[in-house]
């Protein structure tokens, strides 16, 4: 049954990046986001010399090669297995940290750790994530961490998908306690991601006091998990919640300063909207359904490609805007436009 909804999760995810869906595919014009209106004003004379920039990434305590990463998306079914060991090959061959996709299906069966392990196999030095739900124990926690020797242990809150999915879980109200035991029992640092809904600046002041280290803003605008169980309904009952929730501009503006370092995650499409969320305070940028389109379309190689091309071009722009590490571009005079901007008003934000 799980390893089924793991490749049902895939299928309607690559569908949402189809060309004539809502969410186009790399090559295609962007659809309209909420990212387009955050602009950087123009500065004909702040360029820099491009050997100058460097795409090192610290912060958190953390030090990245590249201030992109692949976000948590799949395992737990033998298709999703290979999925899992090309997407760890990409991103060992462009130096991205990479999450796998929630670890549940191996706590419940530990004869699908093949499916998640590659991950590490594949990229043995880099930054790997492990990826779990807030119910999971203390014990289970460091099961998970310990299976990928993961760096780090990703918590998604997903509070929407479980309304939606058929066969959804609703007690929501015990995971913030669950958090904080998880946070205790494990050594690696705690980052706890929405799925692409994102996370408001209340949540993050919340996630601050319950030990958590890092918080990955996950917002709207991209792959749409409301779409996706919808799609796996006999009807979309719930056709009504696709599009919900805090778009990642939107959710970078509401939680900065609220207690934690923030990743932007949801609905990125091009290397202009990676510079805009590290201009609107993001440590490093993440994306799932772009990647796994290329992937599934093309190949490990094509999405070396991909990658590459956004890590070229992302040293472009921030050589255009005169930033010379990732973090220089929060220093970038930025401008917001219509519903970005009414939204900063009417929520009181800097
Ligand atoms: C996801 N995502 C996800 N997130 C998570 O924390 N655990 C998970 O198991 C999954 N599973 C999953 C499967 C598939 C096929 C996709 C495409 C995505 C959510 C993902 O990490 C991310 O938050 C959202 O997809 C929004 O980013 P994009 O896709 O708009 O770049």
């Amino acid at each position: 049954m799980t390893a089924h909804r793991k490749d049902e999760h895939v299928q309607l995810a690559h569908a949402q990046y189809a060309p004539g869906n809502r969410t186009a595919p790399p090559g295609a014009p962007p659809p309209a986001s909420q990212f387009d209106e955050v602009h950087f004003v123009h500065h004909a004379l702040a360029g820099t010399d491009r050997e100058k920039v460097s795409l090192e990434t610290r912060f958190a305590g953390l030090h990245w090669p590249v201030p992109l990463y692949i976000n948590a998306m799949t395992g737990g079914s033998a298709k999703t297995g290979e999925i899992n060991r090309d997407l760890a090959i990409a991103a060992r061959e462009t130096g991205l940290p990479i999450a796998t996709g929630s670890m549940s299906p191996y706590l419940k069966d530990p004869g699908t750790a093949p499916t998640f392990t590659p991950v590490r196999r594949e990229h043995p030095d880099g930054f790997v994530l492990a990826n779990l739900n807030a119910t999971a124990t203390p014990e289970q926690a460091r099961r998970a961490v310990g299976l990928l020797r993961a760096d780090a242990l990703q918590i998604h809150l997903n509070t929407v998908q479980e309304t939606v999915m058929p066969e959804g879980d609703r007690s929501f109200g015990h995971w913030a306690s669950g958090i904080e035991r998880i946070v205790s029992a494990v050594e690696v640092p705690v980052i706890v991601k929405e799925v692409g809904f994102g996370l408001s600046g209340r949540t993050v002041r919340e996630l601050a006091s319950l030990g958590v280290r890092i918080a990955d803003v996950a917002g709207s605008g991209g792959t749409d998990f409301a779409r996706i169980e919808n799609g796996r309904r006999s009807r979309p009952d719930y056709a009504y919640l696709e599009g919900w929730g805090l778009s990642t501009p939107a959710a970078l503006l509401d939680a900065r300063g609220c207690g934690l370092p923030l990743l932007a995650s949801g609905g990125v499409r091009h290397p202009l909207d990676v510079a805009r969320a590290l201009a609107l305070g993001a440590g490093a940028v993440g994306a799932s359904g772009p990647y796994l389109t290329t992937l599934l379309d093309g190949g490990v190689d094509a999405l070396v490609r991909h990658i590459t091309t956004w890590l070229d071009q992302l040293t472009a722009l921030m050589t255009l805007l005169g930033a010379h590490s990732p973090a220089e571009l929060a220093d970038c005079d930025v401008l917001l436009s219509g519903s970005l901007r009414e939204f900063r008003l009417d929520r009181g934000l800097t």
